[in-house]
Order: structure tokens, then C-alpha cells, then sequence
């Protein structure tokens, strides 16, 4: 059974979800107490973000033991418990697995950087030697995705002047050498051993890096040496060969690379099930922005019978309920384009608190926690703040500690507990919009179709499309005037309608 198809994931983001124990952190045990609210909400899996040791560089995606639990988030015996629970609930558990780089901090690269140049413990990472007349200079001219080098010189005396390391992330986070054999070995171990523990697959950050280019010229000028290599495939192909061994599990690869062709080759029958991309989310609130994204998605997983991904946002980017637009005009514009997103074949994420509309919080700078892109406003802190529950306990019931980021006071009125009892609230929007999907005729999903829309004449700054095969009509209005329905019964409006018209700002639901 291929239940990723068209299963609604949820992240939760585990440091701001909930905190069951005082430290302001979140925590697994967190998660498990309110998998009665997401079974209400109605998502079909949890996608965890990382879990493991960690110094924290990078909020977990610095991992010291891919293998264990941090112990501000639990222990083997949590996750566990976790998964039976989820299970019991009807919800899958999916984690972050990140195999691209470690933390500086892992055993490996402390023993890299107690062995000589030319050692097989340096040989798992990509170390050099400088350029320059005494190697003072980075290898390459390579930038990190976070800015700056992506080479750091590993701290040496100064009779031995060091080699450089590569990091395409933070310098805390030593990019693996994917030639080696060793890394591989240890990648099959940890996917085995939470298989085993039974979880139901992964979310593989950064899964366009792995192989570079390091050496020779780039294949093409428009191809990035640091990420998208052809060698990558083989790594997926060997990840999918051992999910192959688990029955119904799945690999969701994330990643960015440069066209709908390039997309389509990690989702080929022997590599990634899923691979999940930002072009929906980074498309503006414009009808035209948004078929566009859409139509490109389609076409890259069409090509080779893979199923669709769809994104609205992560703990990388800016909510949208702010995204879009500020105050009420962002949060119903996020409304709709959960309509939009909800309504198109394939799978979906839910990035934990967008059910609630909430907005990026407006943080003061002493109060910024991410580290690595810690310069102002590309801070990722705005998206990541705990998430409120109810109204009148002590930080909204996120914790009884001091929560780790302040939660602004405009996420009092946003509070889970509240919205549940409100019909009009986002957060029952969603629920009912999950329900639909699972429950409603017209979203039967047909047998493969191509294509899986079919686009309608819409007016300028509207679109709207059928799902091949079903009465499932969307139609979203990105213009300044409100326009006709398209024929059907409306079967759910993201605001209210105008006179039988569908507003500004606005998307629905017909059948
Ligand atoms: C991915 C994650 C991001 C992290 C980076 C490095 O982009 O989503 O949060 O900082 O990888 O692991």
C-alpha cells in the first residue's frame, strides 16, 4: 500500500511543539501527549525534526550520534513509546535523517582532527590543503549555503599550519565524504536501526548534497559543484534498496535543484518515494506565480510516475500568514493557499502552528537563537517560536519552564484550545479540509492520470482546476475583485464568500 501518496504529513519542529518537562525546550514526551489533538486535526504522519545528540549549532542538524536521543528530547525508549502511541492513534512517524554532514563534535571528526594528513580517519571528510603560498587561502573559491567560505582551517599550532575542511553548511557541520565506503556502511546502520524500532521512513535533509565535485570541471556552467552530482543517485538507490527490505515505509528526500528535469530523477522507481522542494512555497501570492509552480511540480514527478510533493512551509522559511502579506490580509491568504495546497493530488506537509495561522514572530535580536544565520532578518527564529495551546496557562501551555524563544502576545488570541471551539478558525479550516480530503467522494483518488489536473479559464489573477478523474474543483483568487464561483457546490471557502462571489484573497472548495 502506497500510503505516502497522498498522505498529509505534520512536522513538528520538536524544540517549540510541547515541553513535558520544565526546560523550555519541546520534548518527545511533548509530542505524545498531543497526538490527540493531531489525530483531531487529522494528519495521516509526524515528520520529527532531528532528534539526535546534538551541540545545537543548528538547532539537531548538527548530530554527534545519528543512532541515539538527545537527552532534552528523551531516550530510545520515548521514541518508542512515541511511535507505538502514534500508531495507536492511526498517524505514522517519519524523522530527519541527515546524511550529508555530522557535527564537528562527532567521533569521527575528532579523530580526523587527531590523525594526520592522509589518514583513512580524514579520508570520511573532505580535508585539503590550502592554496596560497602557505596554504592560507581556502581550497576553493566553494560558499557555504549560510555564507561565507565553506572551507574552515582546522585549529593547529603553528609549526604544523592545518588542512581545510569542507562544510557546505555551518563550519560546525563537516561535510561527509561520500566516496568512502565507511560512510555508506554507517548510513545503512542507522537507517536499519530505526527501521527496526519501527518507524515509518524518513525526511532526508539536504538530499540534492552528498556527492560534490570537487575536483575537475563542472559538467555544465550552469551546474553547482557542491550539490545535484550524479553520484547522488547512487547513494538513494542504496537507501531505497534498504527500504525496500521494510514494508510501507518511505524516503522523502528534500531538495533544491535547478529545473523540473533534474527534480525528476530522484524520484525514479529505484530511488527517493517522495522528494519535497520549496517552488510552491516560494511562489508570491499571484495566481499566475502559483499554476506555475504547480504546473513545473507536476511535471517533474509526472515524467516518471512518481507522486507530487507540496509545501507550504518549513522551519527555514517565513510563515505564511506573513509571508503573503501582513495582519489579516497575510493570515487569509495563507488560508487560501492551504485550500490550494490541500486540493492538489499528491502528498502535503503541515509545518507545525500554520494550522493556527500564526505569524513569524518579530523577535528582538538578543533573543535570536539560530546561530548560523544569526544576521537580522535571515534569521530563521520568526518561524520557529514555541506554539501556543491555550489562552490562560502560564506560556500558553507550551511549557511550565521559560520557553526557549518568547512567544509574542499575538499568539495569545492564535491559542489551539480556542480555535478548536471556534468554526471559523484556521485551525477547524484545516480540520476540515483534512477531513474532506480522507472522507469526501470527490477526492477519490483515480488510478494514475496524466495529467493529474485539468486547468479551467479563469479571470485574470483567479485560477482553478479539477483533479483528473474526480468533482474536486479548486479556485483560488489572487485578485483585487471578487468573481463568479465556477460551477458546483462549494464544499469549503477559505473566508467568507461575497455575495455568491468568490473575494479577494480568498479559495474554494466545489463539488
Ligand atoms: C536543511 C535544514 C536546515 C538545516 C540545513 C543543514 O536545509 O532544513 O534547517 O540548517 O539543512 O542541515
Amino acid at each position: 500500500m502506497q500510503w505516502w501518496r497522498d498522505a498529509v504529513f505534520y512536522q513538528v519542529y520538536v524544540p517549540s511543539f510541547t515541553d513535558s518537562d520544565g526546560d523550555g525546550l519541546g520534548d518527545l514526551q511533548g509530542v505524545r501527549g498531543r497526538l490527540g489533538y493531531l489525530e483531531l486535526l487529522g494528519v495521516d504522519a509526524l515528520w520529527l525534526s532531528p532528534i539526535y545528540p546534538s551541540p545545537m549549532v543548528d538547532n539537531g542538524y548538527d548530530i554527534i550520534d545519528h543512532r541515539a536521543v538527545d537527552p532534552v528530547w528523551g531516550d530510545l525508549d520515548a521514541v518508542d513509546e512515541l511511535v507505538a502511541d502514534a500508531h495507536a492513534h492511526g498517524i505514522r512517524v517519519t524523522v530527519d535523517l541527515v546524511p550529508n554532514h555530522t557535527s564537528d563534535r562527532h567521533p569521527w571528526f575528532c579523530a580526523a582532527l587527531a590523525s594526520p594528513p592522509g589518514s583513512p580517519e580524514r579520508a570520511r571528510y573532505h580535508f585539503r590543503p590550502g592554496s596560497g603560498e602557505d596554504g592560507e587561502e581556502p581550497p576553493n573559491g566553494w560558499r557555504s549555503v549560510f555564507g561565507g567560505s565553506a572551507w574552515t582551517r582546522e585549529p593547529s599550532s603553528e609549526e604544523s599550519p592545518g588542512e581545510w575542511y569542507l562544510h557546505l553548511f555551518s563550519p560546525a557541520q563537516p561535510d561527509l565524504n561520500w566516496t568512502n565506503l565507511e560512510v555508506w556502511a554507517d548510513l545503512d546502520k542507522t537507517l536499519r536501526f530505526w527501521l527496526d524500532r519501527g518507524v515509518d521512513g524518513f525526511r532526508i535533509d539536504a538530499a540534492h548534497g552528498m556527492c560534490k565535485q570537487l575536483d575537475g570541471a563542472p559538467a555544465s556552467p550552469d551546474d553547482d559543484p557542491r550539490f545535484d552530482q550524479d553520484d547522488v543517485h547512487d547513494v538513494h538507490r542504496m537507501i531505497r534498496a534498504t527500504l525496500d527490505h521494510y514494508p510501507e515505509r518511505v524516503a522523502i528526500g528534500a531538495i533544491g535543484v535547478r529545473s523540473a528535469a533534474r527534480f525528476s530523477r530522484y524520484v525514479r522507481g529505484d530511488e527517493l518515494h517522495l522528494a519535497v522542494d520549496t517552488r510552491l512555497a516560494a511562489s508570491r501570492f499571484d495566481a499566475d506565480e502559483v499554476r506555475a509552480a504547480i504546473e513545473d511540480c507536476l511535471e517533474s514527478v509526472g515524467s516518471v510516475g512518481a507522486a507530487a510533493s507540496w509545501l507550504l512551509s518549513d522551519h527555514d522559511l517565513s510563515r505564511p500568514a506573513s509571508r503573503y502579506g501582513a495582519g489579516i490580509v497575510g493570515r487569509a491568504r495563507a488560508r487560501a493557499m492551504a485550500l490550494v495546497q490541500l486540493a492538489l493530488p499528491g502528498a502535503a506537509y503541515v509545518y507545525n502552528g500554520d494550522e493556527l495561522g500564526l505569524p513569524d514572530a518579530d523577535l528582538p535580536d538578543a533573543a535570536r537563537r539560530d546561530a548560523v544565520w544569526h544576521h537580522g532578518e535571515d534569521s530563521r527564529d520568526g518561524c520557529r517560536v514555541p506554539q501556543p495551546w491555550e489562552e490562560d496557562l502560564p506560556a500558553y501551555g507550551f511549557t511550565t519552564g521559560e520557553p526557549w524563544l518568547p512567544i509574542p502576545d499575538e499568539y495569545a488570541a492564535l491559542n489551539a484550545a480556542a480555535q478548536l471551539e471556534d468554526t471559523g478558525s484556521t485551525l477547524s479550516l484545516y480540520r476540515r479540509a483534512l477531513e474532506l480530503r480522507r472522507l469526501h467522494p470527490a477526492f477519490t483518488t483515480p488510478a494514475a492520470q496524466d495529467p493529474p489536473l485539468e486547468w479551467f479559464g479563469a479571470p485574470p489573477g483567479c485560477l482553478a482546476f479539477r483533479r483528473t478523474g474526480t468533482t474536486l474543483v479548486c479556485a483560488l483568487n489572487t485578485s483585487s475583485t471578487p468573481v463568479a464561483l465556477p460551477p458546483g457546490d462549494p464544499l469549503l471557502v477559505s473566508g467568507p464568500l461575497d455575495d455568491g462571489m468568490l473575494p479577494p484573497d480568498t479559495a474554494v472548495w466545489l463539488a
